[in-house]
């Protein structure tokens, strides 16, 4: 029997949906039933009937995904798959930074630890970040943890952000000499980059979007080839979902180490061990889930 067999076997033994961010490995997205961006998931998670989610990506979304769905069990099938990005706002740093401007609101991003989500007044994806900033009712507002996302909301938004400097490794690799080499090389095509790229690369490409942005668009442009800024598992996602068109990534190194440990075999092995089984300390529960819950009332 192949392992995709095994796993479709045991998943339905075990009441399990497998839900996997676009990041993922090709033959994990293939044996997901679901496969989104953060906020996608988020939603994915909260309204599936399933009592056991399988959440192939980082912690912060499974994390994510047990605030909102307490009564389910959420397993991470590779326990040290983090998020350096969300690590970079820890206890410590985010106390220093806090404390230096305690009277203005906290939006933070969801790629945060669930002790951040707690003490924040409002989460947001890529995907609705300026809605959530233009949602918040005062001129200035602090944002973390990533800075680049921030720089971009930033010029987005009729408000002053106080940003965190934190950023996303992965995105940081991309080059202006990549953007402006594939503008070279492939004048026809449409550069999309994710809005937690560094502002000169933004500047050089076409539209700046999360990861659901890029699908929407990929479907709905006229044109056929798109340049892709951001993790290459996003490249296979928008190959499968839109097999007529073409699409490049803009830097071969876009490789995020975290989002490609869960494998096949983990996935297999969390279902047979139920493990990891996300828990969140109950100090934090209630105050995180209503950062999230304020989100999605706004999306
Ligand atoms: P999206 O919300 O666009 O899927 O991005 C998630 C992420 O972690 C980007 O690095």
């Amino acid at each position: 029997m192949s392992l995709q067999d095994e796993i479709r076997i045991l998943k339905k033994e075990s009441d399990a949906i497998i839900l996997a961010h676009n990041y993922q490995r090709a033959e994990v997205q293939d044996i997901a039933d679901f496969v989104g961006d953060s906020l996608e998931l988020s939603l994915k998670a909260k309204e599936c009937k399933e009592g056991v989610i399988v959440f192939c990506g980082v912690r912060f979304m499974a994390e994510t995904a047990k605030l909102l769905s307490p009564q389910k069990t959420v397993l991470l099938p590779e326990p040290n798959a983090g998020c350096p990005l969300a690590d970079m706002l820890n206890e410590e740093s985010f106390t220093n930074w806090r404390n230096q401007f305690p009277q203005y609101p906290l939006v933070t991003y969801i790629n945060s630890t669930v002790e951040i989500k707690a003490k924040t007044n409002i989460c947001c994806t890529s995907a609705n970040a300026v809605k959530i900033i233009n949602s918040v009712e005062a001129d200035t507002i602090l944002f973390g943890p990533d800075r680049c996302l921030g720089s971009w909301l930033q010029e987005k938004c009729q408000k002053n952000l106080i940003l965190f400097p934190g950023y996303c490794p992965t995105h940081q690799l991309i080059t202006s000499e990549d953007m402006l080499m594939a503008r070279a090389n492939h004048p026809d095509a449409v550069i999309m980059v994710h809005p937690e790229c560094p502002k000169e690369i933004r500047d050089l490409s076409d539209f700046v979007v999360g990861t659901g942005g890029m699908l929407q668009i990929a479907k709905t442009s006229q044109a056929n080839h798109f340049m892709i800024g951001t993790e290459e598992g996003m490249a296979y996602r928008l190959q499968k979902e839109v097999p007529t068109k073409h699409f490049t990534l803009v830097s071969h190194r876009l490789y995020c180490p975290n989002m490609k440990k869960t494998t096949l075999e983990s996935v297999k092995r969390a279902l047979l061990e139920k493990q990891e089984s996300i828990v969140i300390p109950s100090l934090y529960q209630d105050k995180a889930l209503i950062s999230i819950e304020r989100m999605l009332a706004i999306r």
